[in-house]
């Protein structure tokens, strides 16, 4: 696509210099030739879709929303907070909402940051961009799970890294691999793992193979970006449920609780809280999130305050504990209705994640289907899906008999009806 929107050059007949009339592309920045985006743009433009079943966002479900005490948070803060509320922030966020966050991180990680070692971003992907605008080189190496979320590609993409892949499998990203590439004289800066529930996945890493990259971050000294943006979302116990530690259903520590000497953890209110808010946090070593912070300073400066009050009022109350413990419920139903639907419906050799947590099942069709292709099939039919493809890096060769489906926001009484008929346009591409 292009910006053109008139002829530029001696032809163009003007008379005003050319103003005007430009091809906005010509004067792209190098760096932002090869990002494509469409792929999120499409995702997002189903934001509002009504007449279409859409397993396509990781959007949460919005009856999860408690928009009654939301409103009463909100009046209650513009009457009577309003300097702290309605004005900027510090850039590393308020000192009372860090120091709530803080808490919460020390209850469910065992480990609450030291000073500094804390800030309020913007979202999730805020702090990947932030990150990747303090730290990344044109031509620095990243390493990502393959596949992996589509936005770290971009933000690391943006600054012009050398992104590569590490496969996963049911046990997440397969450590030894990276263990392999190092010893051959990989020199990655970063590396970015979705370790609980992953996008595109839904899949986890054990706690073996957490230990064992926080090991090859402290040998090689690479820094590790551990995205948390699902954690909080398992089907089991919830986190930091002291009465059912050690139970083998409780999730593995996260890498920022085991090694915060070498993770920066990228976490988001986006899935548990609500993305309009665009509320996440970075936790890692002071003298990165010094550098964050900095790098903060010339993007948007800080978090909204309004939103980090909210947040905080929100969750000392008990209600963001109480939305997750009902939000739990609900994605477990919705994955376990997915996932009986596909039993129900796919065709032989169609195979399927079964996620403990999170908002995703990766569905692997028979060899031959094109995913792509099909996607315009399926919006005929009125369902929308992700297909595999852009979640892995381009020349992998993989991901096109593959589909993210999201579950998290398509209503209950829905989700057979919409895998009926994704199962039939997969038929129809056989
Ligand atoms: C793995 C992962 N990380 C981060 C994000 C970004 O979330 P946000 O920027 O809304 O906090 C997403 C959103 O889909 C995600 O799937």
């Amino acid at each position: 696509m292009t910006a053109v929107i008139g002829k530029q050059g001696p032809d163009r007949g003007d008379t005003d210099g050319g103003a005007a009339h430009r091809a906005w592309d010509e004067l792209l920045a190098r760096r932002t030739h090869a990002l494509g985006g469409g792929e999120i743009t499409a995702i997002l433009s189903l934001a509002g879709a009504t007449d279409i079943i859409t397993f396509s966002g990781g959007f949460p479900e919005p009856a999860t929303f408690s928009t009654g005490v939301l409103a009463d948070i909100a009046a209650r803060l513009i009457a009577e907070d309003p300097g702290v509320a309605l004005q900027y922030s510090a850039t590393e966020g308020l000192a009372g909402t860090r120091e709530y966050l803080s808490g919460r991180l020390a209850a469910q990680e065992g480990r609450a940051p030291d000073t500094g070692e804390l800030m309020i971003t913007s979202g999730g992907i805020d702090c990947m961009e932030l990150l990747a605008k303090s730290y990344v080189d044109p031509g620095d190496v990243v390493v990502v799970e393959s596949p992996t979320y589509l936005g770290a590609i971009m933000a690391f993409r943006g600054y012009e890294a050398d992104v590569r892949g590490v496969p996963i499998d049911d046990d997440g990203m397969r450590v030894e691999v990276l263990a392999g590439l190092l010893a051959g004289g990989l020199r990655p800066k970063i590396v970015y793992t979705i370790p609980d529930y992953q996008n595109p996945s839904g899949l986890s890493m054990s706690a073996e193979r957490r230990q064992a990259l926080a090991d090859l971050a402290r040998r090689y000294g690479f820094l590790i970006l551990e995205d948390v943006a699902y954690r909080e979302l398992g089907f089991g116990p919830a986190l930091g449920d002291s009465t059912v530690l050690g139970a083998s259903t409780a999730s593995p520590p996260s890498l920022w609780s085991l090694a915060p000497d070498v993770v920066l953890q990228a976490g988001t209110f986006s899935k548990i809280f609500s993305p309009g808010f665009r509320m996440g946090w970075a936790a890692g070593p002071a003298e990165i999130i010094s550098r964050l912070v900095v790098a903060k300073q010339n993007s948007d400066q800080c978090a909204g305050a309004l939103g980090q009050r909210m947040l905080e009022e929100y969750g000392r109350r008990g209600h963001l504990d109480h939305q997750v413990a009902g939000a739990r419920v609900l994605y477990q139903r919705r994955a376990s209705l997915t996932t009986a639907a596909l039993a129900a419906h796919m065709p032989a050799g169609s195979t399927w994640t079964t996620p403990a947590g999170g908002f995703y099942v990766w569905l692997t069709c028979p060899d031959g289907v094109d995913t792509v292709a099909l996607a315009a099939a399926a919006r005929t039919q009125k369902v929308a899906y992700v297909p595999g493809r852009p979640f892995y890096l381009e020349g992998a060769g993989a991901g096109a008999n593959q589909i993210r489906l999201a579950y998290s926001r398509v209503a209950d009484d829905l989700i057979d009806e919409g895998i009926r008929r994704i199962a039939d346009v997969v038929k129809s591409g056989l």
